[in-house]
């Protein structure tokens, strides 16, 4: 009843919504080089630069950036900008860098010495201009296309001798390893740092990707990182110097009492990587819930602990078979984005690839990791793409505090936020960019901050709705489950339901699915998180602030209590 009272009186203000101008957000530009401020990169005015990468391969036998044979540089550069990156991970092999062999070696002569001669008509169709020239010379063209379409760039040390990483036996993983000489490392760092030193787009440079194998052990990860870092930041002071962990990159957890040691500061960032595979088959064989509570405790333990350290957390690699057909990566990508958006750190996505060259003996291997088609050209999963998206901006950080700490209701599934379109329509999931602004109070109230509305359950199977009594049980929402990915509430009647996406993408409550036990189902619909944010979305302009300030008036106040009483 007090819906019929209250939209009546609201109606008066629907002009308000209905004739707004809609705000375009203002293209920020970077001021380079990057630096750190505790947990966040930043620029030169000290603004949040949230890295949102994506990998793309160039450390593999050929070594050549991978996809040149499909696509102009400059139309790849220009499709990376177009789906939401700012960033790219661009591998390189030492020996690229400390063999003149090597290095000198032309694209032409290092594809015919493997056979690839289709690729060779491909590159001279696509990119002629490469085709003779020496590898190490088109690894610093990739690096300026990327750079004058506004691309930055991470010069990652992938692996020493060129070909398909990582295994614990390839003679690359460890100093000391047949391949992974420490001084030769260094020599190669040092070159690529030098070579890069007073190019703006390259912001940063990894020291070496998922250290791993039998060698591996934390006093020579503390001598020879700290050397590598050292001798990066004397060759180019500019970049960021990130420094990656033990066991393929999962384990930064001797760091926990044991700090670097370095000459310099407000440069080191650390990286991570976390794959669906990384727990082997957990997810599809385990409740969702489960696994995903027990798979982000121990992440945090050995990694995620950085962030609350006030060290950058770089999540430079993860990814997902984007066919869709792979159980085991669907289930953790629900997770690991919930917690992707819940701690805003900085990523690079597992790859730009659509397809090798040549790659582990196959020749024009398909990449389902990637997100390009083989042809380099169309997307793979625009359904991936979009759940993604809403990670590609920072949620909050030095310089994001456009408006107040609030929350928003992410959800994983479909990379959407819920916000009101207006006050005559149900809730629903929509662009993030235009999420409400929700308080979560101690007493577990979820209100459009600003407004005396709260998140209300009605009936089972019904939309969630906004109320203004908000002191009843079904206006009281908790994170259940061990994921606590689980938004729950009470029905009028006392039933336990959860908040889940209906038809259209309306929010509507549910019954709690497979909290627990069950292997076989998906909770993904119930999945949301409450992420904090400070970043301002578009019904946060004039028209929702001059509502709300209208409905905050003073003396609306009895107006309201006497709605509260109808
Ligand atoms: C450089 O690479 C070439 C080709 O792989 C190899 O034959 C040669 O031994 C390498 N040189 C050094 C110094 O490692
Ligand atoms: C840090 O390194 C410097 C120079 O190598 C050394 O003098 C100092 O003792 C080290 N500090 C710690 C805490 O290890
Ligand atoms: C894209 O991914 C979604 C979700 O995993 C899947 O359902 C869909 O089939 C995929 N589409 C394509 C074209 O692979
Ligand atoms: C509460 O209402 C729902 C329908 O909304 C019904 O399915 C459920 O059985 C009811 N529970 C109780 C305890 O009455
Ligand atoms: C689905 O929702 C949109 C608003 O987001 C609305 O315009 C459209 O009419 C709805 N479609 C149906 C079939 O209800
Ligand atoms: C979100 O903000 C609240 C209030 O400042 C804080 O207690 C909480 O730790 C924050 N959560 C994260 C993940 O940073």
């Amino acid at each position: 009843m007090d819906r019929i009272v209250f939209f009546s009186f609201l109606s008066i203000f629907s002009f308000l919504v209905t004739f707004s101008d809609v705000m375009i957000p203002q293209k920020h530009v970077t001021a380079l080089p990057l630096s750190t401020n505790s947990r966040w990169i930043v620029d030169e005015n000290g603004q949040r630069v949230k890295l949102a990468c994506v990998n793309w391969v160039s450390h593999l036998e050929v070594m050549v950036a991978e996809g040149l044979s499909e696509q102009p540089m400059d139309a790849i550069a220009k499709r990376i900008v177009s789906m939401g990156f700012n960033c790219v991970r661009l591998t390189w092999p030492v020996f690229l860098v400390t063999n003149d062999t090597l290095g000198s070696l032309t694209v032409r002569q290092s594809l015919r010495s493997l056979g690839l001669l289709e690729s060779i008509s491909g590159i001279q169709a696509n990119n002629p201009s490469i085709i003779d020239l020496p590898l190490l010379n088109v690894y610093q063209a990739v690096v300026s296309s990327l750079g004058d379409n506004n691309v930055m760039v991470i010069l990652d040390n992938h692996i020493s001798k060129p070909g398909w990483c990582c295994s614990n036996s390839d003679g690359n993983g460890f100093f000391g390893d047949q391949y992974f000489d420490p001084d030769l490392w260094i020599t190669g760092l040092t070159r690529m740092a030098s070579m890069f030193n007073g190019v703006p787009n390259v912001v940063g440079m990894s020291l070496r990707n998922e250290l791993r194998g039998p060698k591996q052990n934390v006093n020579d990860w503390y001598r020879y990182m700290q050397k590598g870092a050292e001798a990066v930041h004397s060759a180019n002071p500019d970049v960021i110097v990130i420094l990656s962990g033990l066991n393929y990159d999962k384990d930064l957890s001797f760091l926990r009492n044991r700090p670097v040691n370095l000459t310099f500061s407000r440069k080191i960032v650390f990286e991570v990587h976390w794959y669906g595979f990384t727990d082997g088959q957990a997810w599809k064989n385990g409740n969702p819930n489960q696994v995903c509570g027990r798979v982000v405790d121990n992440m945090m333990r050995i990694s995620g602990f950085l962030l609350d350290q006030g060290w950058p957390l770089f999540m430079s690699e993860f990814g997902v078979d984007q066919r869709g057909t792979n159980v085991n990566d669907n289930r953790y990508l629900g997770c690991f984005l919930g917690v992707a958006a819940e701690l805003d750190f900085d990523w690079a996505l597992w790859t730009l690839v659509g397809s090798y060259y040549f790659r582990q003996g196959v020749i024009g291997m398909n990449e389902y990791y990637g997100v390009l088609n083989s042809n380099w050209r169309e997307t793979r999963n625009s359904t991936f793409l979009q759940q993604i998206s809403a990670l590609q901006s920072p949620f909050r950080g030095p310089g994001v505090s456009e408006v107040h700490l609030h929350k928003v209701i992410f959800h994983p599934s479909t990379g959407l936020c819920v916000l009101r379109k207006s006050m005559f329509e149900p809730l629903r999931l929509g662009p993030c960019t235009q999420s409400e602004a929700w308080n979560y109070t101690p007493q577990k109230i979820l209100s459009v901050k600003g407004t005396y509305f709260c998140l209300q359950t009605d009936e089972l199977a019904k939309p969630a709705k906004l109320g203004i009594i908000c002191t009843d049980s079904n206006s009281k929402w908790e994170a259940i489950s061990d994921s606590k990915m689980h938004l729950s509430s009470k029905a009028p009647n006392g039933t336990a339901v959860c908040l889940d996406i209906g038809y259209n993408n309306t929010i509507v409550t549910s019954t709690c699915k497979c909290l627990s036990k069950d292997n076989t189902c998906d909770p993904e619909s119930q999945w949301f998180k409450l992420v904090n944010s400070t970043r301002r979305s578009s019904t946060m302009t004039k028209p929702s602030s001059l509502i709300s300030s209208i409905l905050n008036f003073p003396a609306k106040d009895f107006l309201w209590k006497f709605l509260g009483s109808v």
